[in-house]
């Protein structure tokens, strides 16, 4: 039977929260949006009003559609006003026992026939979904940043998930106009992280050990690459804290310290210099 989804529940309303509500209240989806602090999901949706006011001025979207996506966003701080949403999409920060506790209180205010997504960047669907209670209506969700623009979807199946719930987001991330790809087994860092996460170690490491300059290593990947961005503009961009607890997180699961977080990076996240969240990382923002 296939399901009518009509109201997006997106859970996080930080860099990767608000980037999927707007993609879904842009493709027409109602949004219902989540965080634990009202700031956070006004400051959330004042950028998107913000990317799309530069859309209303350079002629791509006109004023009536963008007060139009402005209304199909519905603000809440409050979980349970989920019950009403036909698909949840999780994106509160990369901590396991936080996600665990907020799909344990979703499983009890959703419909028992709405799926949960989750965006995490690396952890276990698995055992996400075994938290969940309805572990086969559990799977990864993952969007890249900035969602508006990147076009990937990992879809990822976990253990207990069943083909239903891989159709239904493998069909709303088309429908979001993304590209789907799905990630057969649930393993940390699905495909695109697996691959890009050592080399962002090995760039700390080529720091490090004084082989070449943030902006050599940086001018490599990009002119020899032919990468948009190279490492560390990429984890300033993304958040420096964020990819520090994916390498930690890699390197407990495949019990592999190639994967560690090499000194640097620890430090960076003890000083408080994360990239953009906060202003300051490799490089100044
Ligand atoms: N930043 C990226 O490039 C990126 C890319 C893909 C996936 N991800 C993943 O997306 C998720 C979110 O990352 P982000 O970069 O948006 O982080 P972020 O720190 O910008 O936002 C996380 C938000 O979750 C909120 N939050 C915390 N607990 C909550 C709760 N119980 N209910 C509702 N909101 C809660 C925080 O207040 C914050 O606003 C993480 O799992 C991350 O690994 C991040």
């Amino acid at each position: 039977m296939a399901l009518s989804i009509k109201t997006i529940g997106v859970v996080g309303a930080g860099a990767m929260g608000t980037g999927i509500a707007h993609v879904a209240a842009m493709a027409g989806y109602e949004v219902v949006l989540r965080d634990i602090d009202m700031a956070f999901v006004d400051r959330s949706v004042a950028s998107m009003d913000k990317v799309m006011a530069k859309s209303v001025e350079k002629g791509k979207m006109t004023e009536e559609e963008r007060q139009a996506v402005l209304t199909r966003i519905k603000k809440t701080t409050v979980l349970e006003d989920m019950a009403s949403v036909d698909f949840i999409i999780e994106a509160v920060i990369e901590r396991m026992d936080l996600k665990k506790e907020v799909f344990q209180t979703l499983n009890k205010v959703c419909r028992p026939e709405v799926i949960f997504g989750t965006n995490t960047s690396s952890m276990s669907i698995t055992e996400i979904a075994a938290a969940s209670g309805r572990p086969d209506k559990v799977c990864g969700i993952h969007f890249f940043n900035p969602a508006q623009v990147m076009r990937l979807v990992e879809i990822i199946r976990g253990v207990q998930s069943s083909d239903e719930t891989i159709a239904a987001a493998t069909d709303l991330a088309r429908a979001f106009g993304k590209t789907p790809i799905e990630v057969k087994k649930d393993s940390p860092g699905f495909v695109v992280n697996r691959l890009m996460v050592p080399q962002m170690v090995e760039a700390a490491r080529l720091l490090q050990e004084g082989v070449a300059s943030i902006e050599a290593i940086d001018t490599a990947v990009k002119l020899g690459l032919n990468h948009p961005m190279g490492p560390f503009e990429l984890m300033d961009f993304t958040g420096i804290d964020i990819h520090y607890y994916v390498m930690e997180y890699f390197a407990d699961e495949f019990r592999d310290n190639q994967y560690a977080a090499p000194q640097i990076i620890k430090q960076m996240v003890r000083a408080n210099k994360l990239g953009r969240k906060n202003g300051e990382g490799f490089y100044k923002y």
